[in-house]
């Protein structure tokens, strides 16, 4: 059965984040490189993109390389950032059929020149599409990010931009490289492990967190809605009690 009908159209998720984990064992458990299984993995992506566009999901981020993933041996760094280039060339018309604009953030200058370009260049190319935002987080790092908010704070108290008593939730938004975006509602992981991996710390505060076995080459449209469908389910309470909320 499509599990597509069960979902309510009416109570999406505006931004949901996958964690995309499980390519190297998945492909260990078919007896190939660690790398074919990242290869697989970018078709993975693909599916769940044009997912999100079907039922109208308006934000999609996506861990696609962490800080963390610059120690990984220098040849799956490299076969990750040529299929990055390659996907990115590949898929403008599935962002422009879909109406979607690409995004990125992280410590974008510590990718390779040939990836920070054309990172640039479809998310020029895409610009106007308004209707979605698919954002890839590369060299991304939370703890990195907050840091650098940190700093960029700093230096406005120090010139007197800000005040220090005037710094609030808004503020820290503001000078986070998710200040576009609005709160992640659903956060997906694949892989089997249940942890969050320097990933959108603040940004989740209160996030639903939904963690699946399956492997991210394996993820289809159909583990999409079983995530979202179990989203549904939950009761979100920010805090407040249940009759508060009805
Ligand atoms: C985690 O699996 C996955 C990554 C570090 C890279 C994710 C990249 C892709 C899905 C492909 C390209 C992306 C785009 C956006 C086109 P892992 O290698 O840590 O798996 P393991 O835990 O089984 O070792």
């Amino acid at each position: 059965m499509d599990l597509k009908s069960k979902i309510h159209t009416d109570r999406l998720p505006k931004h949901i984040a996958i964690i995309m984990d499980g390519n190297g064992r998945w492909a260990k458990q078919k007896g190939k490189l660690r790398v074919f299984g990242h290869e697989k993995g970018a078709k993975a992506v693909k599916q769940v993109v044009e997912g999100c566009a079907e039922l109208d999901v308006k934000n999609l981020t996506l861990y696609a390389f962490s800080t963390e993933n610059w120690n990984r041996p220098k040849l799956e760094v490299q076969t990750l950032m040529k299929l990055l280039i390659s996907s990115l060339k590949k898929e403008i018309k599935t962002l422009h059929d879909n109406h979607i604009k690409l995004n990125a953030i992280g410590n974008l200058k510590a990718l390779p020149t040939k990836v920070y370009n054309e990172l640039l260049d479809v998310i020029e190319i895409t610009k106007n599409n308004s209707k979605r935002t698919l954002t890839l987080a590369l060299s991304y790092g939370s703890r990195e990010e907050l840091t650098n908010a940190v700093k960029q704070i700093s230096i406005k108290v120090k010139n007197n931009i800000i005040s220090p008593e005037k710094i609030d939730e808004l503020i820290i938004n503001q000078h986070l490289y998710t200040q576009n975006l609005p709160d992640v509602d659903l956060l997906i992981r694949t892989g089997g492990e249940q942890r969050i991996s320097n990933f959108l710390l603040w940004q989740i505060a209160y996030t639903e967190l939904y963690f699946t076995n399956v492997f991210w080459p394996d993820f289809t449209k159909q583990h999409l809605y079983d995530a979202i469908i179990n989203y549904q389910k939950r009761e979100r309470r920010f805090g407040k009690t249940s009759e508060q909320l009805s």
